[in-house]
């Protein structure tokens, strides 16, 4: 008898992002988003947001959320001494459909890729959409139709049009509300039945995952507007899903929180206290608002601790109950270990750093390869939630090598997707109600975090550098034809290798 770990119908596929893959940053009537001016930067060198200061001179200051803005009367600029690498993207904007046919060809049932806001509303909060970036989705949804794969969209991917940022200062500002869910309104309404998956803010949590970077230094004011910042984003959210049930009642809706899994260090009480407390502000302090429509109990002492005051009023709760979630997606890389004790060695990861774990082996880029971790991360989510769970970004940045015949042989890839899935399996005959995978990115793209081309992620390999040279031609790598196997499969040849 064929064992079936993974459920009939079980979604398989990979994930991108629009400002990571598109590139065609000023075709077609689309506005500007941060990523447009932020540089290129590696594993050691920050990458940069560029403006021109009050006295018209130029500048950049890091990228680091609520900690690093630019200065006041500054106005974002793209700089000529600067190499934008998200510009080009990998040209996914004029690539679609041969790219689609790729993932067909890998057997993809789900397709996870985000909608660029600021190509429908091209500052955000214009009175009318952007006909062409309406059609271009239409026509990349239809695409994935025609191959049987269902699209699964992020309405909000780290790129909130950079005129809300200039004119309203982002999202710290209680009018994005309107504007978000005006933008998702409109293209809940003009995707009815070409879309059925929607996830409303990808890694939510990110937010406040960033204050870690500024260890103590971090004044109560950045805290302040990050969870503020926060606030609006959750309501917004909510107001989406009751909207989106309201359009169409088969729409489901997820939130997209940045997993890690956290360790306590030792066993020394004070670190089991302080991971508890991290799991409490990095990973459930979002998930319990967006699944449980409430915020969790410690949420006060959270904002006593750094003198948060937040602007919620009673109908913020009001939407907060009735916009709940249908699931609970996450993206899941990595661990990290918490401690109260000084002089251990630190690493870095997504969004997070902790110390080094010796049980662990770690990645060019410095992250933990954990596949515990996500069973780990799968089975206690599953315990507090309930509801059906999908890992919608799951990938191993490397260095690959193109061989002379043009081959690209990633095993390191395989056996980091081979384990993942076998830590999903064994989650789910625990009794996780797993629905969905989808790798990071299915495609080679742009680093979110460097901004780098070499820390390549796809099982298509994309020919462009870090400078921006190259063909952008498409190659599969091994990984390609692994994966197609697995899927056809339905995850027993991972399960069984
Ligand atoms: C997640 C993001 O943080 O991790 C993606 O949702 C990102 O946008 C991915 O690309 C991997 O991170 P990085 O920094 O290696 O691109």
């Amino acid at each position: 008898m064929t064992r079936t770990t993974f459920p009939k119908g079980f979604l398989w596929g990979g994930a991108i992002a629009a400002n990571q893959a598109e590139g065609a940053y000023n075709v077609d009537g689309r506005g500007l988003v941060q990523t447009d001016v932020t540089t290129g930067g590696s594993v050691d060198t920050p990458r940069y947001t560029t403006f021109i200061d009050k006295d018209g001179k130029p500048g950049k200051v890091a990228s680091m959320g609520h900690m690093g803005h630019i200065p006041e009367g500054a106005k974002f600029a793209v700089l000529e001494d600067y190499y934008y690498p998200n510009h080009d993207g990998v040209d996914f904007y004029h690539r679609y459909k041969e790219d689609i046919k790729l993932f067909a060809e890998m057997g993809y049932s789900v397709f996870r890729l985000s909608i660029s806001w600021a190509r429908i509303f091209p500052n955000g909060d214009d009175a009318e959409p952007n006909q062409a970036g309406l059609d271009f989705y239409r026509s990349v949804f239809e695409e994935c139709r025609k191959y049987g794969i269902e699209p699964l969209v992020s309405i909000w991917h780290f790129d909130t049009p950079l005129s809300l940022e200039e004119r309203y200062g982002g999202w710290t500002n209680r009018k994005l509300i309107d504007f978000y869910v005006r933008y998702a309104e409109t293209i809940f309404k003009e995707y009815k039945g070409l879309v059925k998956y929607w996830l409303t803010f990808n890694e939510i949590n990110g937010t406040i995952m960033f204050m870690e970077f500024g260890g103590d230094n971090v004044p109560d004011k950045a805290y302040q507007d990050a969870y503020q910042h926060l606030h609006y984003q959750f309501v917004a959210s909510a107001r989406a899903v009751k909207l989106a049930h309201e359009i169409d009642p088969d729409y489901k809706v997820g939130n997209m929180i940045c997993g890690i899994t956290y360790y306590p260090a030792t066993c020394d009480p004070a670190d089991i206290l302080l991971n508890e407390h991290k799991w409490q502000q990095n990973i459930y302090y979002c998930g319990d608002v967006q699944a449980k429509g409430k915020y969790p109990t410690f949420a006060k002492r959270l904002w006593k601790e750094r003198n948060v005051e937040l602007d919620i009023t009673e109908q913020d709760l009001i939407d907060l109950r009735e916009g709940k979630v249908d699931m609970y997606t996450f993206s899941y890389y990595m661990t990290n270990n918490v401690t109260t004790h000084t002089g251990e060695d630190l690493v870095g990861g997504n969004f997070s750093h902790g110390t080094k774990n010796p049980y662990l082996t770690y990645s060019d880029w410095g992250w933990a390869h954990d596949p515990s971790g996500l069973q780990y991360y799968l089975e206690k989510m599953y315990d507090r939630y309930e509801i059906p769970m999908m890992v919608v970004e799951n990938g191993l940045g490397a260095f690959d090598t193109v061989e002379e015949d043009g081959s690209i042989h990633d095993d390191y890839r395989i056996d980091y997707h081979r384990a993942h899935i076998k830590a999903m399996g064994a989650a789910i005959e625990n009794g996780v109600d797993l629905i969905a995978y989808t790798t990071w990115g299915c495609i080679d793209l742009v680093s979110a975090g460097t901004g780098e081309m070499r820390k390549r992620y796809g099982f298509i390999y994309v020919d462009k550098d870090d400078a921006g040279n190259g063909t952008f031609d498409r190659t599969p790598k091994d990984s390609f034809y692994w994966y197609k196997d697995v899927i056809a499969s339905n995850g027993q040849k991972a399960l069984e290798e």
